[in-house]
């Protein structure tokens, strides 16, 4: 999105909604509701307060609630209808056959199919001369991420295991090429999107894709492979969950689950010096290899299945003849064109390597560093910020990736620390700062190459606080606050609770998952001052996700309801009127409906209050203090979708004039491998979304569009 249409877009809405908060005054609130005694929810806005409420919010729900659901389907409010774009195996070329979906589609055509679960994409309008419009919503490149697959019905009869080994290559294959992304055109006429099936402008990324490492850890020692001995180059991105994109029209696609796909048997462990173990333990490079690539027949010229072998097997000093530093080269924010075929994909290795959900941009102003805000999602993992060195400069909104390396390959990063106080700051991540230099005795940091690839690491040394998975953040474009989801910790320890992370209770409902922090809660935070570069900032609790019929005072302390009660928050994205969305991924209320989609009307940091949440265990009891947003209401918060059985719904992306919303619908079925599956036998799937009948389930994009042409899910009153 351009500088213009950003400010514009803020600027109305501003005007449209009288808004009657300057960024100091919200401020002022969060700091008052912080020095309370608890006030209950809503009494600062009862009391005359300030804040935005959703009668003073400007926007008023246009939908019935759904309904939460069992049904293999996509349940939408009445007056809304969706229509699939693009599916799993779905040919994005011409020539390229139908997918059968029954396995036998050639391994090597998936190059041009769509790939496999569907997740993190971004709407970028696209005009006549083919060029990035940020205000065309008729014709457009629509990038899409393929995380992971569901092997079971990628091929005739599953994956073909023998002796513990993968002996087909062309199944092993398939599956690296239907992981990656996808750059597809879509185009609206009377009202209805379709994919471009076979414009020139479709491609796939893919595990195979070269792409340049950008940054200061490019040309590094630790990222010297024998694909690329220089360090500046890498083969392929992989676990692409989330998303993220810039304001000069590209898309970032991010890495999450990478570090499960590599291969390192016990033994390597003896070839390692400590340094070396303590950086591939706390990145977890060990055991067999998801999907057990590394098994594939013996490495070929082009180097596909012997590169997932992480182990020392070369004799040389640096690992130039083996792929012992391969998985430093994943983990990273990967910054693609779509408007720009030729120019090849770059990690942006200023941001950080961790498992990377997605990259969000801050508030775009002329003058003012960029921002992005992102998390790793991994249980007590962080909330990191990248604070770009150089101002923006709206001039460089035409220059496609190369204005990349302007703002993205030098900044700083930062990790968040969230005080008990409803204060927070950002830890700087630099060599020599908070902790992080040679003289660290759990890992000694010898350059900013060093300490990039090894995020975690820094942030552990730094203090950051430890959260409960952070998903999916969403920065509200009529103030510049900043969401993220925490979607649930099994993990949060009793002992351990924090004013951030306050929750630990027990469902007996949610199985294995029904422990800890069983529901997952949405954090948010206004940075000082308004500037998306400061180094403090306030936050509180937006949402805890609940059942409606928990105990208020330990779990369902955001008062939901039938109508609006979820589990395991996990997408999110602010339209641009500022309604936010939030998605669900959920395994801990599953008895009770599959995953679904809500809206939301926010408030802003300091609209509840300080509250005590109780956690108990065993004769035990903890009251921790925090900080909570305003009770949701069935006015400002309603489930809008749910999906099919075993599905996720992640991926959210808008057009322009907030007509159509993309959505994805993530490996329905998914589990179906696990309960007495026979691929024989349809009967044993647990879903046949989105064709039904015997059919094989896919993911697949939705675009939903309002029956009457009007903007989705909210209207500006
Ligand atoms: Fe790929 Fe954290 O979700
Ligand atoms: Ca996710
Ligand atoms: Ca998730
Ligand atoms: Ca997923």
């Amino acid at each position: 999105m351009t500088q213009d249409n950003y400010a514009s877009s803020y600027a109305d809405f501003n005007e449209v909604l009288q808004l009657r908060l300057s960024r100091r005054g919200l401020l002022k609130g969060s700091l008052a509701s912080a020095s309370a005694t608890y006030l209950g929810a809503g009494s600062l806005a009862a009391s005359g307060s300030t804040a935005v409420h959703a009668a003073g919010s400007g926007l008023r729900l246009n939908f019935k609630a759904v309904a939460k659901s069992l049904d293999d389907l996509v349940l939408l409010p009445a007056g809304y209808s969706y229509k699939i774009l693009l599916a799993t195996g779905d040919p994005i070329a011409p020539g390229i056959p139908a997918y059968s979906n029954t396995g036998v589609d050639n391994a090597a055509s998936f190059v041009r199919r769509a790939g496999d679960h569907n997740d993190g994409m971004h709407f970028f309008g696209m005009n006549a001369k083919d060029r990035w419009d940020p205000k065309s919503s008729d014709r457009a490149l629509l990038c899409v991420n393929h995380e992971a697959i569901t092997s079971a019905f990628l091929h005739p009869n599953g994956q073909t295991i023998v002796d513990g080994k993968r002996t087909v290559d062309s199944e092993v294959l398939k599956e690296m090429l239907a992981h990656g992304a996808s750059v597809v055109e879509v185009r609206r006429e009377a009202g209805s999107y379709s994919l471009q099936k076979d414009s020139p402008r479709n491609r796939r990324i893919t595990t195979l894709t070269e792409i340049e490492i950008s940054g200061p850890a490019s040309g590094s020692p630790l990222m010297i492979t024998r694909y690329s001995p220089t360090g500046k180059r890498t083969r392929g991105t992989l676990g692409n969950c989330a998303n993220g994109h810039t304001p000069w029209g590209t898309y970032l696609t991010c890495e999450e689950n990478w570090a499960g796909y590599f291969r390192r048997p016990a033994a390597d462990d003896a070839k390692r010096d400590a340094k070396q173990l303590a950086a591939l333990k706390r990145y977890g490079i060990a055991g067999k290899g998801r999907e057990l690539w590394a098994t594939a027949s013996p490495d070929t010229n082009d180097q596909r299945f012997g590169r997932w072998d992480a182990s020392i097997t070369g004799n040389s000093s640096d690992g130039s003849d083996d792929y012992r530093n391969a998985p430093n080269t994943f983990g990273w924010v990967v910054e693609i064109d779509p408007f720009n075929a030729d120019a090849a994909p770059k990690k942006r290795t200023a941001l950080g390597r961790f498992a990377h959900e997605g990259a969000w941009p801050g508030p775009v102003r002329a003058g003012q560093p960029l921002v992005w805000y992102m998390g790793c999602d991994a249980r007590g993992e962080y909330i990191y910020k990248f604070v770009s060195a150089k101002p923006w400069d709206p001039a460089d909104a035409a220059k496609g990736i190369a204005a990349g390396d302007k703002y993205m390959d030098d900044g700083r990063l930062y990790a968040a620390r969230f005080n008990a106080d409803g204060s927070g700051d950002w830890l700087e991540l630099s060599l020599g700062k908070n902790g992080i230099d040679s003289n660290n005795t759990i890992y000694a940091f010898a350059s900013q190459a060093d300490v990039l690839v090894h995020a975690r690491l820094a942030a552990d040394a730094a203090g950051a606080t430890k959260m409960d998975r952070p998903e999916w953040g969403a920065v509200n474009p009529r103030n510049g606050e900043v969401y993220m989801t925490l979607t649930y910790n099994p993990s949060r320890d009793f002992n351990k609770l924090d004013a951030a992370n306050p929750r630990f209770y027990r469902d007996p409902k949610a199985g294995k998952q029904g422990q800890g922090n069983v529901n997952g809660h949405i954090i948010r935070w206004a940075e000082r001052d308004g500037q998306p570069g400061a180094t403090h900032f306030s936050w509180d609790i937006f949402l805890f996700a609940s059942r409606d019929n928990a105990d208020r005072d330990t779990v369902n302390i955001s008062g939901l309801e039938a109508s609006n009660d979820f589990s395991s928050p996990d997408g999110l994205w602010f339209s641009q009127s500022g309604l936010l969305w939030i998605e669900t991924d959920d395994h801990a209320y599953r008895d009770a409906s599959n995953c679904m989609l809500l809206a939301a009307i926010p408030g802003a940091v300091g609209d509840g209050g300080q509250r005590e949440v109780i956690s108990r265990e065993s004769s035990q009891q903890k009251n921790i203090r925090t900080h909570v947003g305003a009770e949701a209401t069935p006015e400002t918060l309603r489930r809008f979708l749910v999906g099919p059985v075993d599905c996720e719904i992640t991926g959210l992306a808008e057009s322009p004039d907030g007509k159509a919303l993309f959505v994805n619908i993530q490996h329905p079925g998914e589990t179906t491998n696990d309960k007495g599956f026979d691929i024989a036998q349809p009967g044993t799937y647990l879903s046949h979304w989105p064709a039904g009948g015997n059919t094989r389930p896919r993911s697949a994009t939705i675009v939903i569009t309002r029956d009457d042409g009007g903007m989705i899910g909210a209207d500006v009153v």
